[in-house]
Formats: structure tokens, sequence, C-alpha cells
């Protein structure tokens, strides 16, 4: 349903996000962001870097497809608010895009939520957990992509190799 955007930082997530972001825009979807450090070029109906406005916007809305930026600042472990937005963001028709450059800092069940990845370059430990949790060992290669390249994924599904520059 969700979907993650792991890698460290430089290696091009916010550039890939944004460029998704473009392409809802122009199906006439709506894009909201939260962006703690607010980036002002993301293309979106509304922006912000304040967690609690974000969630009103959210939750007045629908149908949209919605980023958490530099996501460890409001989805880590344990916050029940963020959490929401995984659980239950879909009975308002909402699709989540979760950034981060660490899986482990962002909450287990906001993790478990997405069934879609893109996969930058991270570090071996973080691959390895990857690579288990998607049941997929090609995956330990990200530990080796250069800037710009990244794994696109299924659940369950097909492991596209792509470059973003
Ligand atoms: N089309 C492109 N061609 C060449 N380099 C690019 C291109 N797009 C982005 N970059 C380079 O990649 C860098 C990182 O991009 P981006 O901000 O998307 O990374 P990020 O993974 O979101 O990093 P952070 O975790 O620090 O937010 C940019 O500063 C830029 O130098
Ligand atoms: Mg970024």
């Amino acid at each position: 349903m969700h979907t993650a955007i792991w890698g460290t930082t430089r290696t091009g997530k916010s550039s890939l996000a944004k460029e998704m972001a473009r392409v809802y825009q122009s199906m006439g979807i709506k894009v909201l962001v939260h962006d703690p450090v607010f980036d002002s070029t993301w293309p979106a109906d509304f922006k912000t870097d304040n967690f609690e406005l974000f969630l009103e916007v959210y939750w007045e809305s629908e149908g949209c497809m919605c980023f958490f930026d530099e996501a460890y600042k409001s989805c880590f472990h344990k916050n029940d608010a963020a959490i929401a937005t995984a659980t239950m963001g879909r009975h308002r028709g909402h699709i989540n895009h979760y950034i981060a450059h660490r899986p482990t800092m962002i909450d287990v069940t906001i993790r478990e939520q997405c069934t879609k990845m893109f996969l930058f370059r991270i570090g071996k430990k973080d691959a390895k957990l990857v690579a288990e949790d998607w049941s997929e060992d090609v995956l330990l290669r990200c530990n080796e992509f250069k800037q710009g390249q990244y794994f696109e994924v299924e659940k369950m599904g097909e492991v596209h190799e792509r470059r973003l520059f």
C-alpha cells in the first residue's frame, strides 16, 4: 500500500520523490508534503515543516499522495500519530511515502505497511535487514550503489535496478 524510500545522505531520495510528486500532480492527484527541513522546491498542493499542521491537513484530505521526508523526525519508534497514517491513512484514500536514511529509524509498524520500496545505497547492516524483510538476497547489492542508483521493489513482486541520474 505505502512506499518506503531508503538511502544514505545525498543518494537521491528527495530528488526521486519530487519527480514522483510532479508526475502525480500532472495526473491531477493532490500531493501533501511534510519536510522538517522545508525544501521549497517540492512540487506540492500543501507542504509544511510543522508535523501537527501536516496531520490536520492529512486527515481533512482525501485521495492524496503524501510524502514524509526526513521521516526519522516524524515516524520514529512508537510515535502513534505517525503510525496512524500508515495503518489508517488508506481509509482516507491516501498513499504515503516514507523517506529516511536508515529503515531502523522508522517505526516497525510503519515499515511493515510498506508494500513498495525505492532502495538507494545503505550500509551493510541495514542492507541485510532489508534483504531479510523483503526476502530478496539481491537487495544486499545496494550497499555498493553509486549516487542516483536504486532498486525499485514490490512486495512479492519483481526487483528492478534503476538509475535516477
Ligand atoms: N539529475 C541529477 N544529476 C546529477 N546529480 C544530481 C541530480 N539530481 C540530484 N543530484 C545530486 O544528488 C544530490 C542529492 O540529492 P537529494 O537531495 O535527492 O538526496 P537525498 O538522498 O534526499 O539526501 P538527504 O538524505 O541528505 O536529504 C544533490 O545535491 C545533487 O548534487
Ligand atoms: Mg533528502
